[in-house]
């Protein structure tokens, strides 16, 4: 391949697209917040086929980062949280009576799905994976909250056949933790790496923000670089999210000053070649991995998949989603519950709880399919390109020349230029005619 990543942030400014983590199309900001038809609702249920992955969101937290975009509940103790699991064990049973598939995997993510006690999290695993046969080589994923894990949990979830756990570190720098209000030392991840790593978890990732106030490129090469030396084979750099509805906490819990973009991008960049040069694998979208993380073999035999919930080791044709603010992707058709927690709790029937749908057009339906063919292959391949040509009923010429003269594509391959920009590649095909 004859070209670098990206190296100066003059090219990545001038590559790369403003926008979210591209883990659906279209935007939620086009879906319908009208009243859900149940008709149509039952009809995608009855055309679900083949395998589906199933989401909980778990969304409470013992502390808020004053970063967090995710939907949260702040809960001091763990009490309050059995009805929420009662609730979410109901939505899906009710769905499960009306669907006819297999469940391929699990996705508990948050929030932090690890602040459940012990007995609500045994009681929401043995319940909701006795609503339908699972897959031969179903697995589960949870996202974890490093500060909260025991080997007790740990040891539920490998007995639900949980092999994946994606930590939540941000930084391992005291200075930037505090002023975000997370308090969490090396030893907390250390400690919660090597108990999933005991327990057979075949896919340990930590996630990393940079753009947090008080970071320098130093400090935070050094965090990333202190995290390649624990049991773990995946490390994912997000770009820090300022979104609108959090403004307000981020300043008044932290020092939250406007984003310096150019130090972004040096911090992402000199982070992401200390881990290409300690062998890690740049997936895009910040997603790296190393050699003996299953992602990769699924990589090369071509059973990698993606959805919101980040990669898959396998594919699988929906997903079904239950809990407050919860994304479903059912055959062409996008469901989004309820986002504020006592209307989540407190409502009843799948119309009510859906606050807002979007049905996709033929021509959305494969643009997702065609991004995601891309994503996970990291290959452009002509006989994509004459499909995308049928349904569009227009060149690609212009854009795969965009793609070429600025050395994102090479033959078929995105080049690791390309990798630094996936989501602009995708995004290059919906606006370029
Ligand atoms: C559900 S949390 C992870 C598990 C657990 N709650 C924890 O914090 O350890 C999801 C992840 O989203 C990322 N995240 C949350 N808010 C973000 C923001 N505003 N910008 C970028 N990444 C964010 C963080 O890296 C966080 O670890
Ligand atoms: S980052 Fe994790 S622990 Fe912190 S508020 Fe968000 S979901 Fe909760």
């Amino acid at each position: 391949m004859s070209t670098n990543p990206i190296q100066t942030f003059n090219e990545f400014k001038r590559l790369a697209r403003p926008g979210s983590r591209f883990g659906y199309f279209p935007p939620v900001s086009m879906w319908s917040v009208d009243k859900l038809d149940s008709e149509v609702l039952k009809e995608s249920y009855s055309s679900l086929s083949g395998n589906t992955s199933l989401y909980f969101h778990i969304p409470f937290c013992e502390q808020l980062c004053s970063f967090c975009g995710c939907n949260i509940k702040v809960t001091p103790t763990t009490e309050s949280h059995s009805p929420y699991v009662t609730k979410l064990l109901a939505e899906w049973k009710g769905v499960a009576s009306e669907v006819e598939t297999d469940i391929s995997n699990i996705h508990l993510g948050g929030g932090t799905p690890n602040f459940l006690s012990s007995k609500d999290l045994d009681t929401l695993l043995s319940e909701s994976l006795s609503f339908k046969k699972l897959t031969s080589n179903f697995y589960g994923a949870v996202e974890v909250d490093p500060r909260l894990l025991t080997t007790e949990k740990v040891k539920i979830l490998e007995a639900h056949r949980f092999s994946k756990a994606i930590l939540g570190v941000q930084d391992f720098d005291q200075k930037v933790l505090q002023n975000v209000n997370r308090t969490q030392s090396f030893d907390d991840v250390c400690k919660a790496s090597e108990i999933l790593s005991q327990n057979n978890f075949e896919d340990i990732s930590l996630e990393f923000i940079y753009g947090l106030p008080f970071q320098t490129v130093q400090s935070f090469v050094e965090s990333v670089g202190r995290a390649t030396e624990l049991p773990i084979n995946g490390i994912i750099l997000y770009p820090l999210a300022l979104a609108p509805w959090q403004k307000g906490t981020q300043s008044a819990l932290g020092h939250f000053p406007e984003p310096d973009l150019e130090l972004n991008f040096t911090m992402y960049r000199e982070a992401r070649d200390l881990l290409l040069s300690r062998g890690f694998i740049h997936f895009g979208f910040g997603h790296f991995y190393k050699a003996d993380n299953p992602l990769i073999a699924s990589k090369e035999d071509g059973s990698l998949s993606r959805n919101i919930t980040g990669f898959k080791k396998s594919k699988s044709d929906s997903l079904l989603s239950f809990g407050v603010s919860a994304i479903s992707h059912l055959p062409g058709l996008h469901l989004q519950n309820q986002r504020i927690f006592e209307k989540y709790q407190f409502q009843s029937g799948k119309e009510l709880l859906t606050e807002r749908h979007h049905m996709l057009s033929p021509q959305q339906l494969f643009f997702q399919d065609f991004t995601r063919e891309i994503i996970c292959t990291h290959k452009i391949s002509q006989n994509l390109l004459n499909q995308y040509e049928e349904i569009f009923e227009r060149s690609t010429d212009p854009v795969m020349n965009i793609l070429k003269h600025n050395n994102l594509i090479e033959l078929e391959q995105i080049t690791p230029k390309g990798v630094d920009v996936l989501k602009s590649i995708c995004l290059e095909f919906l606006t370029t005619s």
